[in-house]
């Protein structure tokens, strides 16, 4: 009923309007005494000293989060991490050993794809940590160490709170690791936890673009195909805005690495083809932001039409955007946390306008039990 949607009329909707409660029930909790407490830890103190390798391992959405924890766990453990798809990960033998930890991401906690590459790392005696919405489900019950999202049941097939609650559960896992190492003290770790503590508000405050997004969405619906474009953690971001769109509207739509646009994709460019742009923070990456800026003009001379996601105040972009889409300032590594969200909205809302079920889209079920 229309109750249950929170007065809208596809779930998804509710459960894009949730995400700031569904991030604070993530944070909740899992910080206290100066540290990152996890919901079960079964990997002794000096094990997680000494892991030296991090694979994380998901599919679909989850797997775009995993591509957003290698910029934070890098950046503030200094251990190399690689994300793969869950599916690809178990048959090329990746080298994994007692001090490889694999983090498996994972709402559902029973993707088969997934669950297989946790058993994979195990025999290989890797230590495995799963991140999932859904107590008790498979992944976790196999792993080692367990970080809960506590978003909620989340009823339309594309996922969105839960990608938001993995986010910030990566950047947990993160700082949980930096303290194990050392890397990261209290008073700092104190610092980042509260830069996240924040960031249900700035959710909150994202999402008064909706109504702005929900008309772009209805001079969108038509397009033959949809560019995605963003660099660093707007890489991430890119893709999945693509994903979602391919999920529920049904259109063909790719992300790319904005850096990568001279070495090939620019050659799609053509008269009035909608890229959507992710600006990084002009104070927080201006180097990037430069390059990101002089990627737009030159679609934008080639007759794209760009639909550019800024920060607020971000005046230099504004002759650029054919459409700009304002969200608040946050630091570099949480802004996928705001930016995202219009990018859901989009996809949604398309996908209304062009007559599809948004809560349930063709072909695609909410968890996949086979390989
Ligand atoms: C399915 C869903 C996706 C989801 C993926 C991984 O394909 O349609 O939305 O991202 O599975 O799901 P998981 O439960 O492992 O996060």
């Amino acid at each position: 009923s229309a109750a249950e949607k929170g007065g809208h009329d596809y779930f998804m909707l509710k459960e894009i309007e949730e995400q700031p409660e569904a991030l604070s029930n993530t944070l909740r909790g899992h910080f206290a005494d100066g540290g990152v407490v996890l919901d079960e830890q079964r990997i002794s103190e000096q094990d997680l000293r000494d892991i030296n390798k991090v694979f994380v391992v998901a599919c679909g959405t989850a797997y775009h989060s995993g591509l957003l924890a290698k910029y934070a766990i890098e950046h503030w453990c200094r251990i190399p991490v690689e994300v793969e798809l869950a599916s690809e990960f178990r048959y090329r033998d990746p080298v994994l050993g007692r001090d490889t930890l694999v983090v498996a991401i994972s709402q559902s906690g029973e993707t088969a794809d997934t669950l297989e590459a946790v058993r994979h790392a195990r025999t290989q005696h890797a230590r495995v940590l799963a991140i999932s919405n859904t107590n008790g489900s498979q992944i976790p019950r196999e792993s080692d160490a367990v970080l809960y999202t506590h978003a909620g049941p989340e009823i339309g097939v594309a996922a969105t709170k839960t990608f938001l609650a993995q986010i910030a559960a990566n950047y947990l896992v993160g700082l949980a690791l930096a303290q194990a190492r050392g890397t990261k003290y209290t008073d700092e770790l104190e610092h980042e936890f509260s830069e996240l503590a924040a960031m249900p508000e700035a959710v909150r405050s994202v999402l008064e673009t909706v109504p702005q997004v929900r008309e772009l969405a209805t001079r969108m619906c038509d397009a033959k195909a949809v560019l995605f474009l963003g660099r660093h953690v707007g890489y991430p971001v890119a893709l999945e805005g693509a994903l979602k769109l391919k999920e529920l509207a049904y259109m063909h739509a790719e992300g790319f690495a904005a850096g990568e646009l001279k070495h090939g994709p620019i050659a799609l460019i053509e008269d009035g083809l909608p890229v959507v742009v992710q600006m990084p923070s002009a104070k927080g990456h201006s180097q990037l932001h430069a390059k990101l800026l002089s990627n737009i003009r030159e679609i934008q001379a080639r007759g794209a039409r760009t639909v550019v996601i800024a920060e607020e105040g971000d005046e230099a972009v504004r002759p650029f955007a054919d459409e700009l889409i304002e969200i608040p300032a946050v630091p570099t590594l949480l802004q996928p946390l705001v930016s995202t969200v219009p990018l859901q909205v989009l996809a949604a809302e398309i996908a209304r306008h062009r007559g599809y079920d948004v809560d349930k889209p063709r072909n695609l079920a909410k968890s996949v039990t086979v390989e």
